[in-house]
């Protein structure tokens, strides 16, 4: 699984690093035999997660220059303040809740939003924190004893969801990171689900869809004919979790995604699925599993319609271009010192520009029983929820 020769410019692995993805290959080969075919959700489960060994369960550096890709608070502190913004008038009204947080990643948005909620004089109770990776864990208390050293004492690592949460929910490039399964409609308008076999490596291998939820799932969607896509049962699952656990309070999810009538157009004919290793994008997924990032982008019609099947309401969806500029960062862009402005004034470009994350990255929030005097901030300005 090294590098093949139509991709000479990707930078190889070191030998441990490539001992492990061996190691990772052999795994999931052996769940292989002994099922003679597993569906892409459980191949992206063990190469994601496999404990000790999965992309984000190994030592790979990931996030960042040294690593495969960069995210929104990895590019500046402003995006985890303005975050807290839209949090703020949440905590208030509960009289300071908790938050949770998902998937914290290296914990940058944790110290970014806990800094910008003390100065704000709204900190939670309690800064919650569930991520499937014990190795990112330890990375986020070391983030988190760094730069705000101070309110350590308040975040608690959790190794399963709470059964009852007041407060404030978010997760920033969560849902992409959830396994899909692949679908594939024929010239002929059978659906198959396309899984993964061993033939002298990982290889596709379609199977009819049996009656089951992914073939509803896939049947609704009403795909055009050749045409593979991905399903994420397993997110939708998860937003029916988060939404059941929410007794009081609100969620905000932002990631790369679109509505379902964007997601399933019919030119989309291969999907979003990809893989990403030391920035570059690459679409084949089997490649140094356990060194690259697998995703696919969200469809957020799905997400909307699990979380109103849960009774949340909906707070908004927008842009992230447009939940940015209205929770406030242009304003904390002008009020920082000059040597801090130009790299937040380059990272404000990214995120914010339709050619970078400003259009693609999406925004949603939701809320339970919460009668808040006026729209979050980020959604005040912008409401594309009839896209949804
Ligand atoms: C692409 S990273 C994003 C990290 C961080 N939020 C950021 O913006 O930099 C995805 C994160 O989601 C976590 N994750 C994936 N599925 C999860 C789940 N079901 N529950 C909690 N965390 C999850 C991963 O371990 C990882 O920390």
């Amino acid at each position: 699984m090294l590098p093949s020769q139509d991709k000479p410019q990707l930078p190889l692995p070191t030998p441990d690093a490539r001992a492990a993805s061996d190691a990772l290959i052999a795994k999931i080969r052996a769940e292989i035999d002994a099922h003679g075919w597993i569906s892409f959700a459980d191949y992206m489960r063990m190469a994601l997660y496999a404990p000790g060994l999965g992309y984000y369960a190994g030592g790979a550096a990931k996030f960042g220059q040294s690593g495969d890709f960069v995210t929104a608070p990895g590019l500046s502190p402003l995006f985890g303040a303005c975050v807290a913004g839209s949090l703020a008038p949440v905590l208030d009204a509960l009289d300071h809740g908790d938050v949770l947080e998902f998937g914290a990643g290296t914990g940058h948005l944790a110290a970014q939003v806990l800094a910008e909620l003390e100065r704000l004089d709204c900190l939670p109770r309690r800064y919650q924190i569930v991520d499937v990776s014990a190795e990112l864990a330890a990375r986020q208390r070391a983030t988190l004893s760094t730069l705000v050293p101070h309110l350590v004492d308040r975040v608690q690592w959790l190794d399963r969801l709470p059964e009852q949460f007041v407060g404030c929910v978010i997760g920033n490039e969560v849902l992409d990171a959830i396994p899909c399964d692949l679908v594939y409609r024929d010239s002929a308008g059978a659906l198959f689900e396309r899984g993964v076999v061993w033939k002298d490596g990982f290889n596709w291998e379609d199977r009819l869809l049996a009656p089951g939820p992914l073939l509803a799932l896939a049947s609704a969607l009403e795909l055009p004919a050749d045409y593979l896509t991905e399903i994420q049962p397993q997110m939708q699952g998860f937003i029916h979790s988060v939404a059941t656990m929410l007794t009081r309070g609100a969620i905000l999810f932002l990631d790369y995604g679109f509505p379902s009538g964007e997601y399933y157009h019919a030119q989309r004919n291969r999907g979003t699925l990809m893989a990403h290793y030391r920035h570059h994008s690459l679409t084949d997924p089997f490649f140094l599993p356990g060194l690259s990032d697998l995703t696919c982008h969200v469809d957020f019609s799905a997400v909307y319609n699990a979380a109103d099947q849960c009774g949340l309401q909906l707070e908004g969806y927008v842009s992230q271009a447009q939940y940015l500029l209205d929770a406030g960062l242009p304003e904390r862009l002008a009020a920082l010192p000059p040597a801090q402005y130009l790299s937040a004034a380059s990272a404000t470009h990214k995120l914010t520009s339709p050619a970078e994350m400003g259009e693609l990255f999406k925004a949603i929030a939701f809320s339970r029983n919460l009668a808040l005097p006026a729209l979050l901030p980020g959604f005040r300005n912008a409401d594309d929820s009839y896209r949804l």
